[in-house]
């Protein structure tokens, strides 16, 4: 089973948007096996957007993204990964479809909603940012059986 990293940003928080998208994913049939709510440290986010961080966004995006709480969890299941990319639509919300988050609820590239990881590898790494391994809750759910053949 994969599992992957997802973050409401403060806008997402801001606009009551958490039990919507929570609900999607919900819906779809992945499994929530950790969740936070809170502030992202300076250190975090340094840490968690490193590739940007050379980027002319950067300075503005990490004032944004510590501006107010974000919801962060970790979802498991089959192609979980990609999957929710595309649940997720276009980082640029102008190019996202609709039907996805960022189509359905977004605007604008800065505040497009929501953040999760884009591959195996940035799944692992992001997590063990985020997350202590004793806070990912392994656990049998009992829709399982008619979710996967
Ligand atoms: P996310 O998937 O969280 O990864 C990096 C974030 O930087 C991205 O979503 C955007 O919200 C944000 N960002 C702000 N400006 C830009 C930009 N010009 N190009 C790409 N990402 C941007």
């Amino acid at each position: 089973m994969e599992r992957t990293f997802v973050m409401i940003k403060p806008d997402g928080i801001q606009r009551g948007l958490i039990g919507k998208i929570l609900s999607r994913f919900e819906e779809k049939g992945f499994k929530i096996v950790a969740a936070k709510f809170g502030i992202l440290s300076e250190a975090i986010v340094d840490k968690h957007y490193e590739e940007h961080i050379v980027k002319p966004f950067y300075f503005g995006m990490k004032a944004y993204i510590t501006s107010g709480p974000v919801f962060r969890f970790v979802l498991e299941g089959d192609n979980v990964i990609a999957t929710v990319r595309k649940m997720n639509g276009a980082t640029n919300p102008g190019e996202a479809m609709p039907g996805t988050i960022r189509g359905d609820y977004a605007l604008s590239i800065g505040k497009n909603v929501i953040h999760a990881s884009d591959a195996p590898e940035s799944a692992a790494r992001e997590i063990g940012i985020h997350f202590a391994d004793v806070e990912l809750v392994s656990y049998e759910k009992i829709d399982e059986m008619q979710l996967y053949e």
